[in-house]
């Protein structure tokens, strides 16, 4: 196969091939914030993008799409089940985000686990050029950097979790956490979100797998006497593209559009979130029926949109989840509907980014208010589209974006009275106050885009052990 200097691997690709009922298959945008994140990345890159089409069975041949070389690594239905569905999201996933939902632990889902991330290590091995660089993505990857350094000596390799990285008290409770530990200090260089993710990360390597660590660095005992560096790298958005089409005459137009299809509210609130019991939904969908019920917001003056992107349909909890979010949301809208208007607009579909744009376009209030959230980019698109500095972000103290994103109204979502009143806040502030920190979120994320994470990626897996040389950063 043809070889490359700058090899992505990732669980999946950018685009998930979809078989129509009629046999016909199309390539769809994959879900999710890493896809987002790195597509706006390869977009610009030359290199290969190793990951999984979506689907269960054969891969199809390496192809080029949008200037991108993907090539497709295959999983059977059986191991979609046992790895993807098992291990990755019925064990990883729920530790990771502080058990939200209790985690089940599988030896069958295990081995499944290591024998799919042989399976990405070598088809990244056979792609790589001899001395390139790998950047290895998130939590369903997390042996491929040891594997990987064993058929390839002689590559760079970064791993990236954009998720986060749970206290060593949780960490400890997976049955395979040495081995877990050992696949990922394989890299050079380790990215968490947060500060407190590669602490969290530090100490459960100096606890559980005997690794000295001084600083950021980790010096692996002999005879490997390798040292790895793990330090935080926060992910975000491509804040420049999304600026430009917020100006679109075309998104602008949408956004009009919308409004007005709604009534042209006097506030629009909007949720966008994958149907995930990380992103606290049922939470504010409590505090907001309490508004309605309160009389403290109506319809269709206000208005509620909440888009929930199907999501792991598979996974239990994420269909016991579904049913709790479309219950609730009847009952509200049965108890607060006026005749002819709905208090809460709910949709359970993917949309076209142009017509996200639009949708924060239009937004006066977004509400981000996840239980834990690694980063949340759907909080740094929101302020990327506010050309007009207007609009009002609420956002979880539990994301990795309330970290720069300090000039948000911030929330506590278990608190649900709290809840309430930063919601009412939000909608109610003096324009000149929002102005004020729509301004400051702006500034932000225009600072630190997708484009200065990957550098500052990039640069860091250059240099590690060592940080790069001050001004390089
Ligand atoms: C999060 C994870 C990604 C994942 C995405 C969508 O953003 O960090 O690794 O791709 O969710 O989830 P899915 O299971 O559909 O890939």
């Amino acid at each position: 196969p043809e070889q490359f200097e700058f090899v992505v691997v990732a669980n999946r690709l950018p685009v998930d091939r979809v078989v129509d009922p009629d046999g016909t298959t199309q390539w769809r945008t994959s879900p999710g914030g890493l896809v987002t994140a790195m597509e706006a990345v390869m977009r610009v890159s030359d290199g290969a993008w190793v990951g999984w089409a979506g689907q269960p069975g054969d891969a199809p041949a390496p192809f080029d799409e949008d200037e991108i070389h993907l090539v497709p690594v295959p999983l059977s239905a059986e191991e979609v089940r046992d790895y993807y569905e098992g291990f990755c999201n019925d064990t990883i996933w729920p530790i990771y985000h502080d058990v939200i939902v209790s985690a089940t632990f599988r030896r069958t889902w295990w081995s499944t686990y290591e024998r799919v991330n042989r399976r990405f290590a070598e088809a990244t091995a056979a792609v790589a050029a001899p001395g390139a660089t790998i950047w290895v993505q998130d939590y369903q990857l997390q042996l491929v950097p040891a594997m990987l350094r064993e058929l390839r000596p002689d590559l760079r390799i970064g791993w990236f979790n954009h998720i986060p990285f749970p206290a060593v008290e949780l960490f400890a409770q997976l049955p395979w956490r040495g081995h877990i530990l050992r696949g990922l200090l394989g890299a050079d260089f380790l990215g968490f979100q947060r500060a407190d993710d590669a602490a969290n990360f530090r100490r459960s390597a100096a606890r559980l797998a005997g690794v000295e660590v001084e600083g950021e660095v980790l010096s692996l005992g002999e005879p490997d006497g390798r040292r790895v560096r793990a330090a935080a790298v926060p992910i975000s958005v491509d804040s420049r593209q999304l600026d430009q089409m917020a100006r679109s005459e075309s998104v602008q137009r949408r956004a009009a559009e919308i409004r007005h299809s709604l009534g042209d509210p006097e506030c629009l609130i909007l949720g966008v979130d994958r149907l995930d019991y990380t992103k606290g939904i049922r939470h504010r969908l409590k505090a907001y029926g309490e508004l309605l019920a309160g009389g403290e917001v109506a319809p269709p003056r206000t208005t509620f949109v909440q888009i929930a992107t199907p999501s792991r349909e598979r996974v239990e909890a994420y269909r016991n989840l579904r049913e709790q979010v479309e219950g609730k949301v009847g009952r509200l809208n049965g108890d607060h509907s006026p005749i002819g208007t709905t208090a809460i607009h709910y949709i359970h579909r993917s949309h076209p980014r142009q017509d996200m744009a639009a949708l924060f376009l239009a937004a006066d209030v977004m509400l981000v208010t996840p239980l834990r959230d690694g980063m949340n980019l759907v909080a740094k698109e929101y302020v990327a589209c506010q050309v007009d500095e207007g609009g009002a972000l609420v956002l979880s103290e539990f994301t990795g974006a309330a970290e720069e994103l300090g000039d948000a109204y911030l929330c506590n979502p278990h608190d649900i009275e709290g809840l309430k009143q930063t919601i009412l806040q939000a909608i109610t502030d003096d324009p000149e106050e929002k102005r004020r920190r729509m301004r400051a979120l702006r500034e932000a994320v225009v600072e630190n885009d997708v484009h200065t994470w990957s550098r500052t990626f990039l640069q860091a897996l250059e240099h590690a052990p060592e940080p790069p040389p001050a001004g390089d950063e």
